[in-house]
């Protein structure tokens, strides 16, 4: 981080008030551009969108649902450079597609078909849409733009070749037709939080990938194995749709692919695809830089429904430490431990995925355990953990089975669930790590079934009751919690932790709920995206609630972080219903202040902010507007006026009036650093 300049107050800004309007809000002072949104066109020779549902081509276009982000610089000729201020590329996420029943409508004229079998040029498009862009973005006197026609550009999708690296690569539980050494897979699918290498390479999640796939009804007999227990564990019960449709396109291998049912003869799986969704899941690298290589998927990093990876200080002479969360209810938070030491060399190297091949293919896994007094301990997913070794509910062969199954030996390990973890980033000031746990409508007093679980230090909010509905039950709107290692820093096995903020309505309970104390200026429900900015050192924070949804659109604030243990300890107590309390202890950072936590943009209608990054300088943030309108009923397609959103157009951006993911620059007028 770069100390402030003369005259220069972080938070110096206007706080933003909550917002309901179809715009981006920011304050006074600053400005908000869009840049790069669905669609627009990534090769000279592409056509302009028309955004009528009749355009084609989606492989040389923006994806849809822009989401995690990260930028990498150019120098003038063209050449990497971690200081360029006014060159860069931008690679991102195209997460997912704004669907009601089965059709993602917005990218087809008449919305698209709702019923089975889906058509195959439906289909095509849809999958097009899905995976991962690298656009040169460049400033042209005070103005960003794209460039269409830069030879960086690059698309990856559902249908691009990708290399499996780590443990799993030619593990059985890989073998597929289209691999039958389970060396590699196609695509990435569902890519949500984002990282970026010490040695400038660019790493992307995949979340939600489980949803894609289909299952007979009659599966589990035809495996007879204990892959059954795998697939279970991981959501895919026999019988489950997909959410597209997409396998019933046609018999072409790319649409079948996405029926995982045991079909073949063979023993290995080698003539149907009932290993195919094993090969996602993953972090997958990519070298921004140089769009003829092939990705790798890091298998060493495990197979869960994958946010951000956020590395820990790159110090010589020791380990990386690489940070993860599984966004689910009930899952749990990861770190990736290298086994070799950090060369400081390897920050500018010749061949950035051979670096990677030397960093994060070999390593330990661990998971984490939160204790009630504070403290905490990785807990290594190893052949040589005798509780994953010994499980008796799935017996694991090897390092492959683990990395591929990996929330099954972190059940085995005995992690502690946790309430939604979604992106983390690391405190460059001083190493701690901070994790958005979203929300968890399964986090209650009194647990029901195996599904729900009691509250804890970690996750200490349950039946919150801000709202009446039981849907709104549990953690409704979500905590930061924070991590601080012990001895041995990347490498510790224990650390401590407390919250660093809890998410409320300003009005709530300061004793069951608002326990940040947060006001009106600083209210915030489902903390997402979370990135510390190199330069000022603030911790950017960014929402995708639905709970406050009713008083504001989604927003990102800005914090000063404190330090762990700058809090104190607080008891939680919880009528239950036959009577008594619960008391839950917790341990919580210092009350915000206008000093330390300020609303610095509000959203769109519809939208999730998402995806953070910035030029070195600080005076230029890039950020991502995902899924504007996405509450818009299918049914009103023809009506422009019936789209609960209908930005960018409304703010001067492309054609048509159909709502698109799109990237802003956000710049401060007088020349500043984002966020004083
Ligand atoms: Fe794609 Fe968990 O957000
Ligand atoms: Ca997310
Ligand atoms: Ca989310
Ligand atoms: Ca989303």
């Amino acid at each position: 981080t770069t100390p402030p300049v003369q005259g220069e107050k972080l938070l110096g800004f206007t706080a933003v008030a909550k917002s309901l309007a179809d715009a981006v809000v920011v304050p006074a002072g600053y400005t908000a551009k869009v840049v790069y949104a669905l669609g627009d066109p990534l090769t000279a020779g592409t056509a302009a969108f028309k955004n009528d549902g009749t355009d084609e081509s989606f492989e040389n276009r923006a994806g849809d649902h822009h989401d995690g982000m990260e930028l990498f610089g150019l120098s003038a000729t063209g050449a990497p450079s971690t200081e360029s201020n006014d060159r860069v590329l931008l690679a991102m996420n195209h997460e997912a597609t704004t669907d009601q029943t089965l059709s993602s409508f917005f990218l087809h004229a008449n919305g698209g078909t709702t019923k089975l079998p889906r058509p195959a040029a439906e289909v095509d498009k849809e999958v097009a849409v899905h995976g991962v862009s690298v656009v040169e973005v460049k400033k042209s006197g005070s103005d960003w733009k794209y460039a269409q026609d830069s030879a960086f550009n690059r698309r990856v999708t559902p249908l691009t070749d990708i290399e499996i690296a780590g443990p799993a690569r030619g593990s059985k539980l890989l073998v597929t037709k289209y691999s039958t050494n389970g060396t590699r897979t196609r695509g990435t699918l569902n890519n949500c939080g984002t990282g970026k290498t010490p040695w400038n390479s660019f790493l992307t999640g995949e979340e939600n990938w489980v949803n894609y796939f289909t299952r007979s009804a009659t599966d589990d007999a035809a495996r007879n194995d204990k892959s059954v227990v795998a697939l279970q564990r991981y959501g895919k019960t026999q019988g489950a749709a997909s959410r597209h449709g997409w396998e019933t396109a046609g018999t072409d291998d790319k649409y079948a692919r996405w029926n995982i049912s045991k079909s073949g003869a063979s023993a290995d799986g080698s003539d149907d695809y009932r290993n195919e969704m094993n090969g996602m899941g993953f972090v997958v690298e990519m070298d921004p830089y140089d769009k003829t290589k092939t990705l790798k998927k890091r298998s060493a990093l495990g197979r869960l429904a994958h946010e951000s990876a956020a590395f820990g200080p790159a110090t010589a002479g020791q380990p990386l430490a690489v940070y993860m969360g599984d966004d689910s209810r009930n899952e749990y938070i990861y770190k990736f431990v290298s086994a070799i030491n950090w060369v400081a060399a390897d920050a500018n190297p010749a061949d950035r995925l051979a670096t990677g091949d030397k960093y994060l293919d070999s390593g330990t896994l661990y998971v984490a355990k939160f204790n009630a007094d504070g403290s905490g301990e990785w807990l290594p997913l190893t052949m040589a953990n005798s509780a994953v070794s010994g499980y008796t509910k799935y017996k694991f062969d090897d390092a492959a089975d683990i990395a591929v199954n990996t929330r099954l030996a972190a059940d085995a390990a005995g992690a502690t669930k946790m309430d939604r973890p979604e992106w983390c980033s690391v405190n460059p000031a001083n190493g701690e790590v901070y994790f958005s746990l979203t929300n968890n409508s399964n986090r209650r007093v009194e647990p029901s079934g195996s599904s729900q679980s009691a509250p804890d230090g970690a996750n200490p909010r349950a039946y919150t009751d801000m709202k009446a509905s039981s849907s709104q039950a549990g953690n409704v709107n979500g905590h930061i919690i924070r991590i601080k290692e012990g001895t041995g820093g990347t490498g510790a096995t224990s650390f401590k932790w407390d919250v660093f903020l809890f998410g409320a309505e300003s009005g709530a309970d300061q004793a069951l709920v608002n326990l940040s104390k947060l006001s009106a200026d600083q209210d915030f429900s489902s903390p997402d995206g979370l990135a510390f900015a190199r330069s000022t050192g603030l911790c950017w924070i960014q929402t995708d609630d639905g709970a406050y949804t009713d008083v504001t659109n989604c927003m990102m604030l800005a914090a000063v972080p404190g330090t762990v243990g700058d809090g104190g300890k607080v008891t939680l107590n919880y009528a239950k219903s036959a009577g008594g309390t619960v008391a839950v202890d917790t341990y919580v950072g210092k009350a915000a202040s206008a000093d330390t936590l300020k609303r610095f943009l509000v959203g769109p209608a519809g939208c999730e902010i998402t995806g953070l990054c910035e030029t070195p300088d600080g005076k230029t943030m890039f950020i991502n507007i995902q899924h504007p309108g996405e509450n818009t009923d299918q049914a009103n397609l023809a009506d422009p006026s019936k789209y609960t959103s209908q930005w960018p157009s409304n703010a001067g951006y492309g054609a048509g009036k159909r709502p698109r993911s799109a990237t802003i620059v956000i710049t401060k007028n007088d020349g500043g650093r984002i966020g004083t």
